[in-house]
């Protein structure tokens, strides 16, 4: 066997095994090598085990990158996040803090409609700088794949500059990018009045033209599954104030039958609205929050193909004391992952071991389960677990180095970064914790600001 790549010496291996999500008390069980070692070629894993194994089988090997005192895991896959914005609402952050609440806030104008007037006002320039380097912090934290959804321009033209942004980085920067489209994401302020007219807008215009748009597929760091389709997913927020669940089922039904697949951002805050069980006739990818959904929508959408996406750092974010049911979910055998939600409003964190941490101590997971909920099962969210999401051979070599003796670290340790070492697809795209990749247009990290 040649080799590009060989990773050896590491504290121990760590991942989860397979390409479909592991389910229920599942969630836990995961492979373990101390003394591990993995083989890259040709941006694939070409061999994972005990380190004198992998060597004995190797015949030529380009680089080699010795991995003692470090833990050697599936690269973090962030399946929910709102990642293009500008500007920020640390002026509605106080306001939350003393007493103001979300919904209130959205009523009045304020929150994700606050963003929507600066996303609008900025140019795609400023856009996409900040969107930037926050994808510079979310590999710096281990992050090599991540969902990014629109949602924050609302009208036709608003909403496919936040697609352009998505597919210019996704291109040129080493995080990979699944788009979705969250044209459904609030009733921007000209529709007030009229939330019907918004709806028809977006079943009738906007839908079909991101579902024919298409972008180019060159580019060094762009996915190799990449099929220049602007967005694979379409998302509702189905919420009081936002989108009821008449709405919801039309929108999501008419993306449908364009080839969409489905997300719901489902029961964040008014309960039993009713979104779980329509994502679920639908066939939905994913239902996302899950924070006040009731038992027996819990335990139909457990029993699905459907995988439910808990948001940790949403409800650590709003300082709420309410968490999603992570463990009764399980216990009704779910497909469980977790994503940071990263947005301006309920959470800008860009860090999957926060939220590994959080779902230790808020959703009841072991450090297995959240490694688990982190890697293969967050990509199966996204559709994406035959290529990532475990460290086996053939799927992409997207691998994290962690400065820890052993895996359970990463939940236990929190408000640091404990990443050393970023693979993604067998290239070194962070070293000694800095990030070291170039894009095609030769920018570094953080050196596209205006
Ligand atoms: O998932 N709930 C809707 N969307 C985001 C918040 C977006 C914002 O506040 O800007 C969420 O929490
Ligand atoms: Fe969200």
């Amino acid at each position: 066997m040649q080799a590009d790549l060989l990773i050896r010496h590491a504290a121990q291996v760590v991942t989860p095994v397979g390409r479909r999500p592991l389910r229920g008390k599942a969630l836990g069980s995961l492979q373990v090598i101390p003394d591990g070692a993995v083989a890259v070629r040709e941006g694939r894993i070409l061999a994972v085990g005990p380190t004198a194994e992998v060597e004995a089988r190797l015949r030529e090997v380009t680089e080699v990158l010795e991995a003692r005192g470090q833990v050697v895991v599936p690269g973090f896959v962030d399946p929910h996040t709102h990642l293009v914005w500008a500007g920020d609402r640390a002026a509605e952050f106080e306001r939350r803090l003393q007493g103001a609440t979300y919904l209130e806030i959205l009523q009045a104008g304020g929150g994700i409609l606050a963003t929507v007037r600066a996303t609008r006002e900025a140019s795609v320039e400023q856009l996409r700088a900040e969107t930037r380097s926050r994808m510079d912090r979310m590999l710096l934290h281990g992050t090599t794949t991540a969902e990014a959804k629109t949602g924050y321009g609302l009208a036709p033209e608003a909403e496919f500059r936040l697609l352009d942004v998505i597919h210019d980085l996704d291109a040129t920067h080493p995080l990979d990018l699944v788009p979705t489209f969250l044209g459904a994401h609030a009733i921007p302020e000209e529709h007030r009045a009229d939330p019907e007219a918004y709806v028809a807008l977006l079943v009738e215009a906007m839908l079909p033209a991101v579902a024919a748009r298409r972008y180019p597929v060159e580019g060094p760091w762009r996915a190799p599954w990449t099929d220049g389709r602007a967005a694979w997913f379409c998302d509702v927020f189905c919420e009081r104030g936002a989108f009821d669940l008449d709405q919801t089922q039309r929108i999501l039904e008419a993306a449908r039958r364009l080839g969409f697949g489905l997300k719901v951002h489902a029961d964040e805050f008014v309960p039993s609205l009713g979104a779980t069980p329509l994502a679920v006739a639908l066939g939905a990818t994913s239902v996302d929050h899950l924070v006040s959904t009731p038992p027996e929508h819990l335990a139909l959408l457990a029993r699905s193909e459907t995988v439910g996406v808990m948001l940790p750092g949403t409800s650590f974010g709003l300082g709420s004391g309410h968490y999603a049911p992570a463990r009764r979910f399980l216990e009704a055998g779910g497909a469980l992952a977790i994503a940071t939600d990263l947005n301006p409003g309920t959470s800008w964190c860009e860090s999957m071991p926060m939220m590994m941490a959080l779902a230790a101590r808020y959703l009841g997971l072991t450090p297995a389960e959240a490694l688990a909920a982190a890697t293969l099962n967050a990509a199966c969210a996204l559709g994406l677990g035959h290529e990532i999401g475990s460290v086996e051979i053939g799927k992409w070599a997207d691998l994290v180095g962690i400065d820890a003796p052993d895996y359970r670290h990463l939940a236990y340790r929190y408000g640091v970064n404990l990443v050393h070492t970023v693979i993604k697809r067998g290239k070194i795209v962070v070293r000694e914790g800095q990030a070291v990749y170039r894009g095609t247009d030769g920018a570094r990290p953080g050196g596209d600001r205006p």
